[in-house]
């Protein structure tokens, strides 16, 4: 039998645990700091939750089964539904708007690379209710606030934005029939990971002319360098009103969202028309976070599903939200020197220079002490020397050591020492231990 965890599962031993404490310590913060409020749901749900909701990708990737009373259920591979069916159940009596954030495992069956893996934990952020502007801004500032808290800065990763009505704007004013569009989407959903010929040979199978998609590559490579400038003139009136009106959208969307954001966000921010979401059930502003240098793939993605409550059994409120997975973070940390694990430094460590019974007791009753004084202390099961039980109390981390002398087990006098300078002072345990 292998030691090893399944292909694309990990183990997190004591380092790996810390490194993802920290992260999981980050993310409650700076969604608090939002006002957002925790919740979390079954890691098993009824298989029809995504089949109905997310979308082929996901629903390929399913680790679906029949459980013992029949029923087809998944684990969870993404929050949003859990999220949307616990919001609809509710959404009568729950304040509004509602604004909730959760940590949860989730698990696909993905082809395994860097950044990719079985299992992952995501933070997901989300608001019901909201149908202005400014809650998508609120979201993007809340994950770039992340971002910031982690010590990321804009040179490491930029949020790319895109709006699928703008999307479907241009496209129908490019006369691209609406029955291609989710066609289309998944194509530029990766487009910066394939060849553009590639991309090309996609569009033409989903039915456009080779004059359509040189027009959507050009908007694609406009919005891109001038962050929205798109349109040229046709000559064709018809054809420019129509442009007008997605120039419009464009511009009425940038200054709504730049001006919420402020110029501190200015930088970290960049229109992108290939930003349009695997998920089906996206209808607005949509947004991904990537590291800069383009080697990983994207730290977060999100954007706003206004059908998806009606669609749950709820009342038709709008909705939105990100999800921002650990893997790829976590790479991205480690790679610019800013992974750190929350590793907790044991506050004492009890020791005796003596093999007598009466130091074994006394050691065993001074931690007893210190625990329910909310200390955390280790001390060695067996007798060994001091200088032994003192290197096991660093490399347990131990900040002091307390010494029982031999012969003062019944005093009530103990050493401290610190074992960061080597300081050592000697106290009445009772009245120390009231300070310890
Ligand atoms: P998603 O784009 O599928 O969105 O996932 C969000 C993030 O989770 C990704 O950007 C990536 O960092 C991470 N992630 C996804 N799959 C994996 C994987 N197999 N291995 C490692 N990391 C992964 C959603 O899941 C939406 N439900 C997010 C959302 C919440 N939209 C609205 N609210």
């Amino acid at each position: 039998m292998s030691t090893g965890a399944l292909p694309g599962f990990r183990d997190f031993y004591p380092q790996e645990f810390a490194e993802r404490a920290a992260l999981a310590r980050s993310w409650r913060d700076v969604a608090r700091r939002y006002g957002f409020t925790e919740y979390d749901g079954p890691p098993l749900e009824p298989t029809e939750l995504y089949t109905k909701k997310s979308g082929e990708e996901i629903v390929g990737q399913l680790y679906a089964f029949t459980d013992k009373g029949g029923r087809a259920v998944a684990l969870r591979p993404e929050m949003t539904p859990t999220f949307a069916r616990m919001v609809a159940a509710r959404a009568n009596t729950l304040p509004k708007p509602v604004r909730w954030f959760s940590i949860p495992q989730l698990f696909r069956y993905e082809r395994q690379q860097r950044g990719r893996l079985r299992e992952h934990f995501q933070l997901n952020v989300d608001i019901v209710g909201e149908p202005g502007v400014r809650a998508d801004a609120e979201l993007v500032c809340c994950a770039l606030d992340v971002m910031r808290s982690l010590g990321l800065t804009s040179d490491d990763v930029v949020a790319r934005f895109s709006d699928r009505r703008v999307l479907s704007l241009i496209l129908l004013n490019h006369r691209v029939p609406r029955a291609a569009l989710p066609a289309v989407y998944a194509v530029l959903d990766k487009f910066h990971r394939q060849p553009r010929d590639v991309s090309a040979e996609k569009l033409a199978a989903a039915g456009l002319t080779t004059a359509q998609t040189d027009a959507l590559f050009a908007d694609v490579d406009t919005v891109a360098s001038t962050g929205g400038g798109i349109s040229p003139a046709t000559g064709d009136a018809a054809e420019d009103r129509a442009g007008a009106e997605v120039l419009a959208a464009i511009e009425q969307y940038q200054t709504h969202i730049g001006a919420l954001m402020g110029a501190p966000a200015r930088d970290w921010v960049q229109w992108d028309l290939t930003i349009v979401r695997g998920l089906a059930y996206y209808t607005g502003i949509v947004f991904e976070i990537f590291d800069r240098r383009g080697q990983l793939r994207a730290v977060c993605g999100g954007g706003r599903y206004d059908g998806l409550l009606a669609a749950a059994g709820g009342p038709d409120l709008p909705g939105l939200g990100f999800g921002m997975g650990d893997v790829v973070l976590t790479e991205l940390l480690r790679d610019r020197g800013l992974l750190k694990p929350d590793l907790a430094r044991l506050d004492y460590w009890v020791a005796a220079d003596a093999v007598d019974a009466g130091s074994a007791l006394a050691v065993a009753s001074i931690a007893g002490q210190l625990r329910r004084a909310g200390r955390s202390v280790e001390y060695a099961f067996r007798w060994s020397s001091l200088a032994r039980q003192l290197k096991a109390a660093s490399t347990a981390h131990a900040r002091r050591a307390v010494i029982v002398k031999q012969g003062a087990a019944g005093s009530g006098v103990v050493t401290v020492k610190d074992l960061d300078t080597g300081d050592e002072e000697t106290v009445r345990l009772e009245s120390w231990i009231a300070q310890a």
